[in-house]
């Protein structure tokens, strides 16, 4: 099947895929805390056992290669004098260390390419009850997560009755909580696609590892648009789907208390971090 007709079969897939799972989002999400300890315990692929259209969708994301969707003539990834150029701030970009290539949005699922330039990383932060199918198309990336502790496994948590009322009041606003850190794994071209759902490995990392890497990412449903979406007036504080960044506590009788468990904390966005946004140059997508 030519690349053309491959990205639009993907984004025909994704959209059938995920509006017919939307309707029982809901209802599987409340429940998969307790079978959370019955599933596996790192990010894996997508279990598309008795769901063809989702087994269908993982295929063609599976299949995809960067030449398909035109990263090969991305002049952030490709052309290192470009990329000078773009940290000189003279393509506007100001040595961002990330590029965001939009290929396509609408209200069930958006669709883009996520280039993590040399020796950067996309932080510690969440899909706040979304799905998020990801397939790395270039170099070699890291991915860590984390999973929120629920039912039993959240039951076993002590908390340590030193603990400062600072850090206390935290815990009781929710701005620090118990996940379990999942095996870290190192993704390339060459490995399947990783699904990071809104219960396992929700909390996650990526890092560019031995030079810039690109991976493509599909998620279901999109963050919450800021400003003018046409879905921000229906939805209220509670149903915004806003990116949150995360620090792991390292120190203090939280840190101190059980290895098994990471405990994150809220953080403001890392000043640092931002992205610069790329024209996608892969075949015209038609809707
Ligand atoms: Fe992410």
């Amino acid at each position: 099947m030519p690349a053309h007709h491959r990205i639009q079969k993907l984004i025909q897939t994704a959209q059938a895929v995920f509006a017919k799972s939307s309707s029982s989002t809901s209802s599987s999400s409340s429940s998969s805390s307790s079978s959370s300890s019955t599933q596996a315990r790192r990010p894996r692929l997508v279990n598309a056992d008795g769901q063809p259209g989702l087994k269908n969708l993982i295929e063609l994301v599976d299949g995809m290669t960067a030449q398909d969707l035109g990263l090969d003539r991305s002049p952030s990834l490709q052309s290192p004098v470009s990329m000078s150029a773009i940290r000189a701030g003279s393509m506007g970009a100001s040595g961002a260390p990330i590029t965001y290539i939009d290929i396509f949005e609408d209200p069930t699922v958006s669709i883009g390419i996520f280039i993590i330039h040399t020796g950067q990383c996309i932080p510690l932060h969440n899909h706040p009850e979304m799905t998020g199918i990801l397939k790395c198309l270039h170099g070699q990336i890291d991915l860590i997560s984390y999973t929120n502790l629920s039912g039993e496994d959240l039951n076993r948590v002590k908390v340590p009755s030193d603990l400062d009322p600072e850090c206390r009041l935290w815990l009781r606003q929710g701005l620090v909580f118990p996940t379990r850190r999942e095996i870290a794994r190192g993704i390339s071209p060459q490995s399947p696609p990783c699904c990071l759902s809104p219960v396992e490995g929700n909390y996650h990392e990526l890092h560019s590892v031995g030079g810039p890497a690109a991976f493509l990412d599909i998620l279901s449903p999109p963050y919450s648009q800021s400003n003018g979406s046409p879905h921000s007036e229906e939805e209220d504080e509670e149903s915004r789907r806003d990116c949150d960044f995360f620090d792991v506590l390292m120190r203090g009788p939280l840190a101190a208390q059980d290895p098994s468990i990471s405990w994150l904390q809220f953080m403001d966005p890392p000043p640092d971090y931002f992205c610069y946004r790329e024209d996608y140059l892969g075949p015209p997508v038609n809707f």
